[in-house]
């Protein structure tokens, strides 16, 4: 979605933006821009398309004076991606500018009331109303920006987080959030805002989240916070602990590569923050989410919410969860949970799952389960994000900046949380004794250098990804936890091959879908599951004796599959509730390798956002 920065301080603003931009890249957009204080007008420079063009109409932003600005990648929403469309909007006589993440759901009643008094629009967007309500309020009250930003929150509904010039300041940025994600730090030189660390790690690591309703005033030397009553507030700043290289490639081709080859590492660290080694004894330790063993004790159901890739990890925690606890849980998408009314007892524990921490549908259902009066517990990944702020617990993952799109490390962590938190749900409802409590915590403790075992067959899966690289249909098969990282591989391929993929529980597919299997189709067979795996083998022949290339994911010494699959990939053997942290990276390897074969934006896949703050 959409990104935001701003600068004011002692340094030329224009290439601070443009670089803090174009940390954001990964967000997803299709233009940019930035304004920039100079005299009594704002200038404004825009363009349809990447961040290269902006940087090339401004001599990488030497050529746009001025120590004061705001800065914007667009994702569209209201209005087509074009250069009017871009942000920053300025008034009609350019005195204010207005950078926006969000949507302002009342805009079209705003608008004609603009219109009634003669404000007219030079934009399709949303936007545009934000610019118009800050003149209209700004004129009225004799020129008191914070009066009119007040005014203005007070008159749109939606989802915003705004970057703020008035020109009558030209030394002053403000910025105001709701329900958008919005940060603001100090550097040595002066302030900055932001949608995310990444853009300002340069300069700083502690940063302030403002809050909902909330005001910032940045000026070189202060940064002061006011609530919507306009009262002065006090703030803390968090520390991030990630260094800059972190968020940067490293040497690797594509951040999506090189975040693959850090998920030994992250799986690592997550499981790490909770099992400790005690002599010869391994022990899970959870209680820093502060969720009691009481309170385990009494949970009737859980139910797990989240969004694309996050959802499946929900269905991948459905099969552990409900397998080593017996509690019984329901996973649902976000979007579809915060509307449907959801019947939840007060015993029930809410889970929502969310990299970003800021997922818009994932944010409405955490606030939809505390209306309920439901205890949420949040697996969250970017450390002060809205979700994780919300939620009653937190557990953090513990994958680092995630920044290419498609996630893979994040999901790797997500996966390693889920586990942890079905051994010790098992473990509390004395669903498991001692030795097999050792046991599946060994299991976990060798996943790390597991993953790094399958990554060192990367060269395999790369020429077998070449070789299907131009194909127009895939199939992705598995029963029970393969049936859910089946739809996470055709999830993966889909959004950075642009191949049209589905994935499908594989005794379904004989009840309709078989039919479109042709000669040379490929279908991506995941069998990890010993119960399940003659089962899979016979849905395997019902597509190959259609014509079908199968590819088959499994354990190390099943090498009788090869009697069935035209190519196979192994994975190390482990206990079947996690082989799913395994048999994910080479569908992640495939997937980037097609990706690349097909010479696609790998890391900023067409259309996505990596953070989705709208619905
Ligand atoms: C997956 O590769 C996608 N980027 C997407 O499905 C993502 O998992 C989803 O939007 C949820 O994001 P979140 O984890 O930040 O809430």
């Amino acid at each position: 979605m959409c990104g935001i920065v701003g600068y004011v301080g002692k340094e030329q603003a224009a290439p601070i933006l443009l670089d803090g931009l174009s940390k954001l890249e990964y967000r997803g957009y299709d233009s940019a821009g930035i304004a920039v204080a100079r005299g009594a007008q704002i200038e404004v420079v825009k363009a349809k398309g990447r961040l290269q063009v902006l940087d090339d109409m401004t001599d990488s932003g030497h050529a746009v004076p001025g120590t004061c600005g705001i800065g914007h990648t667009r994702w569209a929403t209201h209005g087509e991606p074009s250069t009017p469309n871009a942000h920053p909007h300025y008034n009609t006589d350019k005195s204010i500018a207005v950078v926006h993440n969000g949507i302002i759901e009342n805009y079209a009643e705003i608008k004609e009331f603009l219109q009634k008094r003669g404000y007219s629009f030079l934009s399709q967007t949303d936007t545009e109303t934000v610019t118009g309500l800050l003149e209209f309020y700004y004129r009225e009250n004799g020129g008191d920006p914070l009066d009119a930003i007040v005014k203005m929150m007070n008159r749109v509904r939606g989802a915003y987080a705004l970057g703020i010039l008035f020109a009558d300041e030209p030394d002053t940025v403000y910025a105001v959030r709701k329900d958008s994600p919005l940060i603001v730090g100090r550097s040595g030189s002066g302030a900055l805002i932001a949608s995310d660390v990444p853009a300002i790690l340069k300069y700083t690591r502690d940063v302030y989240y403002i809050d909902n309703l909330e005001i910032a005033r940045l000026t070189e030397n202060e940064i002061r916070f006011f609530n919507i009553d306009r009262e002065e507030i006090t703030k803390e700043s968090t520390h991030i602990d990630w260094d800059a290289e972190a968020a940067e490639r490293g040497g690797y081709e594509h951040f999506m590569i090189k975040e693959i080859h850090e998920e030994p590492r992250a799986v690592r660290d997550t499981l790490g923050s909770c099992i400790r080694e005690d002599g010869s004894k391994l022990c899970l330790d959870m209680a820093a989410c502060g969720i009691t063993e009481e309170v385990i004790r009494k949970t009737d159901r859980i139910c797990i919410v989240a969004c694309g890739s996050a959802y499946h990890v929900g269905m991948v925690a459905k099969y552990v969860i409900e397998d080593l606890s017996r509690i019984p849980v329901d996973v649902d998408l976000a979007s579809e949970f915060r509307y449907r009314r959801p019947i939840l007892s007060p015993d029930t524990l809410v889970i929502i799952i969310s990299q970003s921490g800021e997922t818009a549908d994932s944010l409405a259902a955490l606030r939809e389960a505390k209306s309920h009066g439901n205890r949420v517990l949040g697996i969250v990944n970017v450390v002060g994000s809205t979700i994780a702020r919300e939620a009653d617990h937190v557990f953090y993952t513990l994958a680092g900046p995630e920044i290419a799109v498609a996630t893979t490390k994040a999901l790797s962590t997500q996966l390693a949380a889920v586990f942890l938190w079905a051994v010790h749900l098992g473990c509390v409802r004395g669903n498991l004794d001692e030795a097999e409590v050792q046991r599946l915590l060994r299991s976990l403790m060798a996943l790390p250098d597991q993953i790094g075992r399958v990554l060192e067959d990367k060269e395999r899966i790369q020429w077998f990804a070449s070789k299907y690289s131009s194909m127009q249909d895939t199939f992705f098969i598995g029963r029970g936890a393969d049936y859910a990282i089946s739809m996470e591989g055709s999830l993966k391929l889909k959004e950075i091959s642009y191949i049209h993929s589905e994935a499908y529980a594989a005794g379904e597919l004989k009840h309709g879908t078989i039919s479109l299997i042709e000669d040379g189709t490929l279908c991506v067979c995941i069998l990890t599951q010993p119960e399940l795996y003659e089962k899979m083998i016979s849905n395997m022949v019902e597509v190959r004796s259609r014509g079908g290339y199968l590819m088959a994911l499994t354990n190390v010494g099943n090498y009788n599959v090869e009697n069935t699959a035209h190519f196979t990939v192994y994975i190390p053997r482990t206990d079947p509730h996690f082989t799913p942290v395994l048999s994910i990276v080479p569908l992640q390897l495939f997937a980037y390798y097609v990706s690349c074969a097909r010479g696609l934006d790998v890391d900023k896949p067409r259309n996505l956002a990596k953070s989705v703050t709208v619905e």
